[in-house]
């Protein structure tokens, strides 16, 4: 067998999936840690809890619940994905981005991917917004790209351009939606590293110095997926917390900081992200 996910894995998966819901989904929307509910926007869901669908990788994290809600919001049908995996939960690449395939396979054309994640620019603060612009795939570029292995044309080419992995058009949209709800998003670099342990005062120097905004555990191996078959992509981060090389004395960060701060920002998110979905058709 395969060391790596078989066409016929995402397309069981895919099958099934289309057998539990009449929605024909063109958006995904992958929800960041302590943003669930997000989902309890969505008009009309069919709900699939990921454990019944065959070859996915189920989520072990907490503040993670593992479901697919399918349905309306703002005029469009999403497929909204509650508790991704992440590769330190101990998947490979391949199988953590392997729902984005699925999506893709669905005739999703359009993915949002959102996350908590901490800020690196001194001049953010926890609760703000970001729009990825760009990242850095630490993981990645150390070996452990999700398109390794045989490419698959059935998706897209063996060396997939990445000159900009987020959408200029969802950008600007983005921006604009926010300022019509009159607040502002932050726009920058996501440096993703596998985590799952915090980062020390030296790798955050590091990932400064690299150019990086604001850090995370997800998104960048999903949305080199995305890119390689075609889809539009938004990203946002919420800045949950503060990840600087020289914290206050007596500051420890647990996941549990990062869950409750991560709620702050719900509200503008909701905002942004349903703007966006409902006006789409701005989007240049
Ligand atoms: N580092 C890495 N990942 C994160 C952080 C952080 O500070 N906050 C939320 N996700």
């Amino acid at each position: 067998m395969s060391q790596f996910v078989p066409l016929t894995e995402i397309t069981a998966a895919a099958d099934y999936i289309r057998s539990k819901t009449n929605h024909q989904p063109t958006i995904g929307l992958i929800l960041g840690s302590g943003l669930n509910s997000l989902a309890d926007a969505i008009d009309t869901p069919d709900i699939i809890p990921t454990s019944e669908i065959p070859h996915w990788p189920v989520s072990t994290v907490p503040g993670h619940v593992g479901r697919l809600v399918i349905g309306t919001m703002g005029g469009q049908t999403v497929l909204v994905l509650q508790g991704r995996t992440h590769f330190y939960e101990g998947y490979s690449m391949d199988r953590v981005t392997m729902p984005v395939r699925v999506m893709a396979t669905l005739g999703i054309d359009t993915l949002i991917v959102t996350n908590a994640s901490g800020g690196l620019n001194p001049s953010y603060q926890p609760g703000e917004l970001m729009l990825i612009r760009d990242h850095l795939n630490f993981p990645g570029m150390a070996g452990n790209n999700p398109l390794r292995g045989p490419n698959d044309e059935t998706f897209g080419p063996r060396f997939p351009d990445m000159t900009t992995p987020y959408d200029v058009g969802l950008r600007t949209l983005a921006h604009r939606v926010a300022a019509d709800e009159g607040f502002e998003l932050r726009e920058g670099v996501y440096a993703y590293v596998a985590g799952p342990s915090f980062e020390t005062p030296a790798e955050l120097r590091f990932l400064q110095f690299a150019g990086g905004d604001a850090v995370g555990m997800s998104t960048a191996s999903e949305v080199v997926v995305a890119r390689h078959a075609g889809l539009r992509v938004l990203g946002i981060s919420s800045i949950a917390n503060m990840a600087l090389p020289d914290p206050p004395p007596g500051l420890i960060l647990g996941h549990e900081e990062v869950l409750e701060m991560g709620q702050r920002a719900v509200p503008r998110l909701i905002a942004v992200v349903s703007g966006v979905i409902s006006r789409l058709h701005e989007a240049s």
